[in-house]
């Protein structure tokens, strides 16, 4: 098998990341990450490409044309997918046109439920009795794209907002390797 040369794009704590790096070390886990993206210099996700030495960059995304940066190292390490794993940015129409059903993102919530930030807050405020994952494709449209994977929990009434961000997340590091599997497994 060959493995897809992988791009992560990061904005925080990285800890999907993290858990992708130690997955993609098997050799029958389809994707190798060779470049992960951050927009903000100050990512503690950073250190886990600096520790696995992994290329990084630190895209300003103030600056005009700065996805002409991204395209441009996309294409010097040759990526062929995009996971996006916290990362707080829209995605531009180029990037997404010249990466159509190549990149997926994971949400901390059962989308088509609760798209955007302040899930868990939200979730509480409208009494859910169900929380999860969701790692879709990536289009136009904000957590809107075709769904591959949705895992689920069921909230009870001690939870509060940290409890269900621990819970989701531990959902997130199975849900978002089984995804990557099923997206290759014919491949
Ligand atoms: C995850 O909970 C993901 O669902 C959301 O951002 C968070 C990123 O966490 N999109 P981390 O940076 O991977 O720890």
């Amino acid at each position: 098998m060959v493995k897809k040369k992988t791009c992560i794009f990061i904005s925080g704590k990285g800890s999907n990341l993290k858990n992708l790096i130690y997955r993609s070390r098997d050799n029958k886990f389809p994707i190798k990450i060779c470049l992960v993206i951050s927009n903000n210099m100050n990512a503690k996700g950073i250190e886990y490409a600096k520790k696995f030495k992994i290329p990084y960059l630190f895209i300003n995304t103030k600056i005009q044309n700065y996805e002409n940066k991204i395209l441009f190292c996309l294409k010097k390490y040759q990526i062929s997918f995009i996971c996006l794993a916290g990362y707080m940015k829209i995605i531009s129409h180029k990037l997404i046109k010249k990466y159509q059903k190549k990149i997926i993102n994971i949400h901390p919530s059962l989308l088509p439920k609760f798209k955007g930030l302040n899930t868990f807050s939200r979730m509480l405020k409208n009494k859910e009795t169900k929380a999860g994952c969701t790692v879709h494709y990536v289009n136009e449209k904000l957590d809107s794209g075709s769904t591959i994977i949705q895992k689920s929990f069921f909230i009870n009434s001690n939870d509060n907002e940290f409890s269900l961000k621990k819970k989701t997340q531990d959902l997130e590091y199975k849900a978002f390797p089984e995804a990557i599997i099923k997206i290759f497994r014919n491949c």
